[in-house]
């Protein structure tokens, strides 16, 4: 079947005329459209993604471009998720690509900027927000933060090509720094734009260095910074599946390359002393207060997940749990909990139960067996030494242990930003 864009067989010299000549030569003029031999072809892929028409190059074509500006993929969706949606004065893309994330952030701040180095994707974010009807982006081409030098915003967004590579064949993938060093300057970068208040989410890469936990590296990326972070750590790959996965459309194109380019890869992370790559998203917070988090994504981030990012910073800044017993806690819904029972001496034991937002910053939490006591009795009006005390009534349980337990579990499901504490004034 023929299609003008898209991955399937040009359009004909016959299919061609058929089109309006305008709407033909309008489209060649725009280079959304290119004359070939014996016909017409669309030069970009168009999908639908979160109620935008969203331009970018095809994800499988024969030879990919070294421009080639991607679509919507994974980390796309994750920092989408992530980040926090509230009204704003201005907000960044750094490394916009097709726009994407311009394109959400362009529904809740007056005006946008979105920077990229490579002049095609500015080309398609121009075009995408035209297409989608939204006047308020403005596109600036350059490295990282240089075009934005001495301003400030109140939302910055950045997918940069934090991929650990030797290489400088795509400008999606590859960003020429040394090892890590696109996320550590994107998290330097985002905390010096940021206007007080601001919120920066980032999707990193980072090195795993022998014996080092994953959070080590980058949390001594945050010391200097005037902003608090959440790092969220996602997974980490060896240095061969990582160099397997960057390489894979060389393996379908140039077979001959794939081994050698793979072996290139890890050598290369041996000498910068990595022996794996972890991946997550970081989070900043411009509150000057500088306390650190970081946390193990048990799921995807989707749906409004930027509103459990508030909640954890709004309940970072208290430090003390002791008074949450006069605290008014609220479930957040929806949500699940999942209970887990383990079979031990001949019967099922109740392990911790998670509980996981539909809108979620892929974050859950952990509640304790004694604590679902409290969990169940939430009405969102009564304190939570009240609730405790009416689960002590009920259940016959000591006093002491159900509150220390549920006041622990409680403050960590605060500072995961898993419910909604209201503070007595
Ligand atoms: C992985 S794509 C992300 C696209 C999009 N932001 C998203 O969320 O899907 C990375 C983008 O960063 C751009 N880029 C590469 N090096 C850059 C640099 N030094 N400064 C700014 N952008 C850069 C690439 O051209 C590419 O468009």
């Amino acid at each position: 079947m023929s299609s003008l864009f898209g991955t399937t067989e040009p359009l004909s010299i016959d299919q061609a005329d058929a089109l309006p000549r305008g709407l033909v030569d309008t489209l060649v003029d725009s280079g959304l459209v290119e004359r070939i031999d014996g016909g017409l072809r669309g030069t970009v892929q168009f999908s639908s993604w979160e109620g935008f028409v969203v331009a970018h190059d095809p994800s499988n074509p024969l030879e990919l471009r070294s421009d080639s500006v991607s679509g919507i993929n994974p980390t796309t969706r994750t920092l989408a998720a992530l980040t926090v949606r509230r009204p704003v004065q201005r907000a960044l893309d750094v490394g916009t690509g097709c726009g994407a994330q311009a394109l959400l952030a362009a529904l809740h701040a007056e005006e946008v900027v979105a920077t990229d180095v490579n002049p095609r994707a500015l080309w398609l974010t121009e075009i995408n927000a035209a297409i989608n009807g939204l006047t308020n982006i403005t596109c600036v081409e350059g490295s990282m933060f240089e075009p934005v030098a001495g301003e400030k915003f109140d939302l910055v967004v950045g997918n940069l090509p934090f991929v650990v590579s030797p290489d400088i064949d795509y400008t999606f993938r590859d960003s020429g720094l040394p090892g890590d060093d696109v996320s550590r300057l994107a998290v330097e970068g985002a905390a010096s734009v940021l206007n007080p208040g601001g919120y920066a989410h980032l999707m990193c890469n980072w090195m795993l260095e022998p014996d080092a936990h994953w959070s080590d590296r980058p949390l001594t990326w945050f010391t200097s910074l005037d902003c608090s972070s959440w790092l969220l750590y996602h997974s980490n790959e060896s240095s061969r599946d990582y160099a397997e996965k960057w390489n894979h459309a060389l393996l379908r194109n140039r077979p001959d390359e794939y081994l050698d380019t793979v072996e290139r890869w890890v050598a290369y992370h041996n000498d910068i002393g990595a022996v794996a790559v972890a991946n997550g998203a970081i989070v900043l917070y411009s509150d000057g207060l500088g306390s650190h988090r970081v946390d193990r994504m048990a799921v995807p981030p989707q749906g409004n997940g930027g509103s459990q990012v508030e909640r954890a910073f709004s309940a970072a800044a208290r430090t003390d749990d002791r008074d949450l017993n006069e605290a008014v806690i609220t479930l957040v819904s929806p949500h699940s909990l999942q209970q887990l029972l383990r079979h031990e001496d001949r019967r099922y034991v109740a392990a911790d139960a998670q509980l996981v937002l539909d809108d979620t910053a892929g974050v859950a939490g952990d509640v304790a067996p004694m604590a679902a006591h409290a969990l169940l009795r939430l009405d969102g009006q009564i304190a939570l030494g009240d609730v405790v005390e009416q689960a002590v009534e009920e259940t016959g349980l000591d006093r002491d242990e159900l509150l220390d337990t549920t006041i622990s579990v409680f403050a960590e499901l605060g500072r995961r930003g898993i419910i909604d504490v209201r503070w007595p004034d």
